[in-house]
């Protein structure tokens, strides 16, 4: 039976047999001028077709200057939305409206807004990785590539409230001497990994070097030779002179560290109850390349945000986007 269920969001048609898959999209992507933003978290087929493929911060700077009627993002809701807020005149489209964000989830709007009041005379510094009502209510918004460097911005003794994520919050402070107030979100899949696999990892091969986002509990910072972006990772991996790493982020990063880097081995850093030796997120993995066949063909789900927190939310992302130029980010 043909299910065409945006309720559920998703175009979850069989796509028809016998295509080349890649062939249609580039096609369909062709004809309807569109284009396809993809994450480093994405499957590396994904990866592969996008138009442009990086982090959090450079989605948001690619979406920003954009031609395109149509914008596909192969990412997470908050990503999508991020865009739609940024090109409000542009179809923002994401192939599985399911995929959201458990550190995004971990900050209710209503929530935040209750802490903000009972919290008054602070600058709000929030992650990208929150809803557009969250944004809304934010003075300015970072990622993981710029968050240190705008946190430095602001004078020694600002008062800071950040949000959501408790383990970026927490790094930031340690690094730039800050005592910002945080939120206590997490990302399940960064707060998984394990740091007895980790330990017996580095063991085994003792000229790996540990790659940690900093979303990951501070256990595993302790442990890391670098810690950053996904972007700044990717960089770090093509620019050391180590042959071995392990990865402590969303495993998808290994298909274009690997690209980039054939004589390099890259391990993926384990969770913690699993059997499996990755750690992927089961919200980035919802996107397929069937469903994005079938986003482009359908344009179909379609992210819009409420027109009163768009207003709201365009601005602190804007300020993070003037303030990365600055600091050429
Ligand atoms: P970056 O893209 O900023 O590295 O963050 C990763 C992430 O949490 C995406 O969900
Ligand atoms: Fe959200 Fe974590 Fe998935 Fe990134 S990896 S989209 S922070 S749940």
């Amino acid at each position: 039976m043909i299910d065409v269920n945006i309720d559920k969001g998703f175009v979850n048609l069989p796509v028809p047999e016998n295509i080349d898959l890649k062939k249609e999209i580039d096609r369909l992507k062709k004809e309807k001028n569109a284009v396809i933003l993809a994450h480093y978290y994405q499957s590396g087929d994904l990866q592969d077709i996008a138009d442009f493929v990086g982090d959090s911060l450079a989605l948001a700077q690619w979406a920003a200057r954009t031609d395109a009627d149509i914008l596909v993002m192969c990412g997470v809701h908050f990503m999508g939305e991020t865009a739609k807020i940024l090109c409000p005149d542009k179809k923002v489209l994401v192939p599985d409206m399911n995929a959201g964000c458990s550190l995004a989830d971990s900050c209710n709007a209503d929530d935040f807004a209750l802490f903000l009041k009972e919290n008054p005379g602070y600058t709000v510094i929030s992650y990208v990785n929150t809803s557009a009502a969250v944004k809304a209510l934010t003075d300015v918004v970072v990622t993981s590539t710029n968050a240190r460097q705008i946190v430095e911005s602001f004078p020694a003794d600002e008062k800071i409230i950040f949000g959501p994520d408790r383990n970026l919050g927490n790094y930031i402070n340690s690094v730039t001497g800050r005592n910002m107030k945080l939120w206590n979100g997490a990302c399940h899949v960064h707060e998984q990994f394990s740091v007895e696999k980790i330990v017996e990892l580095k063991k085994k091969y003792p000229d790996a070097l540990l790659l940690a986002h900093p979303e990951c509990k501070n256990v595993i910072l302790a442990l890391a030779d670098k810690i950053g972006s996904t972007a700044a990772l990717l960089k770090f991996s093509t620019q050391s002179d180590a042959k071995r790493f392990i990865v402590a982020t969303e495993s998808g990063i290994l298909h274009e560290m690997q690209k980039q880097n054939p004589d390099k081995t890259f391990i993926p850093a384990p969770p913690n109850d699993s059997t499996c030796a990755c750690n992927e997120c089961n919200f980035m993995r919802l996107n397929t390349m069937e469903k994005l066949y079938n986003c482009l063909k359908y344009e179909q789900p379609e992210i819009n945000v409420d027109a009163e927190i768009a207003k709201k939310a365009i601005l602190p992302i804007r300020r993070m986007l003037d303030i990365s130029a600055k600091l050429g980010l």
